[in-house]
């Protein structure tokens, strides 16, 4: 766990992260003391016990976040895990002292206590550890819509990956041991690959090492890819188009270069087949789940968590005064482990 008791109090004013422009995270990002929120209409406020630093988190300080728009001084944070601390008005089916996974859409789980519709929580039974609930949706989601649901990888075939070192890339190889598919995983330093390969990844290709659509036409043979998932874009992810299959699909889901990706510049690849670019954003479809398959899909994260699937290894730690340090480990290169601000510390 990671947090022992926390004394309760009676709190008026809570120490929150505050975004006071985009920009440098290291530079832009303020601790202040703030109003403890009330829960409205349906809502619910959650003493938030940690929280990871994610990429889309850095993205959205930076302003590159297009799905949720900042208004100044802007709540930061968009998951974690918490505590029930009081329920608003026609609120049912949750009880104060439950512990949850706290999806925040509009950001402000950076934070003691934070406000969120009753329906953006995910109770999760008591032997799944904190830092595994504190990252329970937004790469667990993300994994299982992407490559269970959108691309339906079948038993057998390639799914082309890069980033793979990352949390998510991960989880992706350890469910494809376990739903039989073969991950072709891209990383940018040669000192990654001998971890992914003992995780259970079929290959490991360096972008550094030679052109990647050559590479992995060396591994798969001389047709492509059917499948492909890149947060990387940039050269990495236009190198990918030009490994897919000619009914290849590759599903685009982050910006970790924020270059663009380019599709058009070697007529081989547009003027044949029927090659398919895919944004996935998990902002899009988490709304558009409905109840049941919401709830299936909590209960798909947890089995897949208790079998190790989808568990995200724990980096360091630090307290909300310590925000400079955390958003800058959290973007150093060749990092082990999750970052999390953890409240209490
Ligand atoms: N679209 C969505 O809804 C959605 C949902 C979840 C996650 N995501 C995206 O998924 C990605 C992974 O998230 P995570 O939490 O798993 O990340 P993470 O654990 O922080 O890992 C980041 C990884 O990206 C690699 N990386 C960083 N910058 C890079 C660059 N310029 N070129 C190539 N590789 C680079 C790092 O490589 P090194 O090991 O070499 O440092 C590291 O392996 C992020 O882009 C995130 O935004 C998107």
């Amino acid at each position: 766990m990671l947090l022992g008791a926390f004394s309760r109090r009676k709190v008026e004013v809570m120490k929150a992260i505050r975004l006071a422009r985009h920009g440098e995270p290291s530079e832009v990002l303020e601790v202040e003391d703030v109003p403890v929120p009330e829960p409205g209409d349906g809502q619910v406020r959650i003493r938030i016990l940690a929280t990871p630093v994610n990429p889309s988190d850095l993205l959205y300080v930076r302003g590159f976040y297009a799905g949720v728009q900042a208004r100044f001084p802007a709540p930061v944070g968009f998951e974690g895990v918490g505590i029930v601390d009081a329920l608003g008005p026609g609120v049912n089916g949750l009880t104060s002292g439950q512990r949850v996974s706290v999806v925040n859409g509009q950001g402000g789980n950076w934070a003691e206590y934070a406000v969120v519709p009753a329906g953006d929580l995910f109770p999760v039974p008591d032997e799944i550890p904190d830092e595994q609930v504190a990252s329970f949706v937004v790469n667990p989601a993300s994994v299982i819509l992407m490559v269970r649901r959108l691309l339906a990888v079948p038993k057998g075939e390639w799914l082309l990956q890069s980033a793979a070192g990352s949390e998510l890339g991960r989880m992706v190889i350890r469910l494809a041991r376990r739903d039989g598919f073969r991950t072709l995983n891209v990383v940018r330093r040669r000192e990654s690959v001998a971890a992914l390969e003992a995780l259970g990844a079929d290959a490991v290709i360096v972008s550094t090492e030679g052109p990647i659509d050559e590479q992995v036409r060396s591994i798969v043979g001389p047709e492509g890819v059917k499948y492909a998932i890149d947060p990387v874009v940039g050269e990495t992810g236009t190198q990918m188009f030009k490994a897919l299959h000619e009914d290849g699909r590759m599903l685009v889901y982050g910006s970790l270069t924020g270059e663009p990706i380019r599709v058009g510049d070697d007529p081989r690849y547009i003027l044949a087949g029927r090659r398919i670019v895919e944004v996935f954003w998990l902002g899009y479809w988490l709304p558009r789940l409905t109840d049941a398959e919401r709830r299936q899909l909590g209960e798909d994260i947890v089995a897949l968590m208790r079998e190790g699937i989808l568990e995200t290894s724990p980096g360091r730690q630090y307290s909300l005064d310590e925000i400079g340090e955390a958003v800058a480990q959290a973007e150093q290169k060749g990092r082990q482990g999750k970052v999390f601000l953890v409240l209490g510390k």
